[in-house]
């Protein structure tokens, strides 16, 4: 709804949601804007659904360079680092990922270690998850980890542990971290976009948790 209602909205839209009934919910929202004709939307696992969406911007690519930016909002470890992977492959492809920090912990902890592989894309994170009793210090650690490996895809990473890198924390009641939104970009003017952005937004407290 936000992209929708920008001064400069994109040209083309891409929906998914898996859910039946919040797709339906999602149809009626987008039918009453404007901008309904540039908009598609799926319904499925984004996991598969990926394909379709790069498939048809390799396919605008060979026409007319697109310039791409993909909100990813899963609510835990549903997004998958294949992918990630196939996202990145596209030539201009800005990704915002909402890395679920709590979910992350929760899972391991529970010993959904394949889940844990597939979000990752590697089993290589339990070489940083070694700060058991201390949360926030495990949280950056395995959050830098995943930006980190973003950087063989081409994105620009700033690791900067005293700054807490280019992320933006979403911290519950208690002050602890559940979500962060990640930013990536293969081009500098992208990083400054998403700095400048940043600056302005003050992280809200979620409710119920
Ligand atoms: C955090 S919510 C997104 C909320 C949405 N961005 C908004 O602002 O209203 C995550 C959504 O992802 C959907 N979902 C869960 N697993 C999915 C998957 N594998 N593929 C696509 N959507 C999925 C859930 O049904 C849920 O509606």
């Amino acid at each position: 709804m936000i992209a929708l209602n920008a001064v400069h909205p994109a040209t083309q839209f891409r929906f998914n949601e898996s859910d039946p009934v919040l797709k339906s919910a999602l149809d009626q929202r987008v039918s009453v804007s404007p901008l309904k004709d540039r908009i598609k939307i799926y319904q499925g696992d984004i996991n598969e659904i990926v394909n379709q969406v790069c498939g048809e911007i390799q396919t605008l690519d060979k026409i007319r360079g697109s310039l791409n930016l993909a909100f990813l909002d899963p609510e835990g470890l549903e997004l998958k680092w294949s992918t990630i992977k196939q996202l990145a492959s596209i030539k201009r492809m800005d990704l915002i990922i909402n890395f679920s920090t709590g979910g992350l912990v929760r899972a391991i902890g529970k010993g959904y270690i394949d889940v844990v592989d597939q979000f990752f894309g590697t089993d290589k994170w339990r070489e940083v998850d070694i700060y058991p009793n201390n949360p926030p210090a495990r949280r950056r650690a395995l959050i830098d980890f995943y930006r980190k490996n973003l950087e063989k895809f081409g994105y620009h990473i700033e690791i900067d542990p005293n700054l807490g890198g280019d992320d933006i924390a979403f911290n519950n009641s208690k002050n602890a971290q559940v979500y962060s939104l990640i930013f990536a970009s293969k081009h500098e003017l992208g990083d400054k976009f998403w700095k400048q952005a940043a600056k302005n937004v003050k992280p809200p407290r979620l409710p119920g948790f």
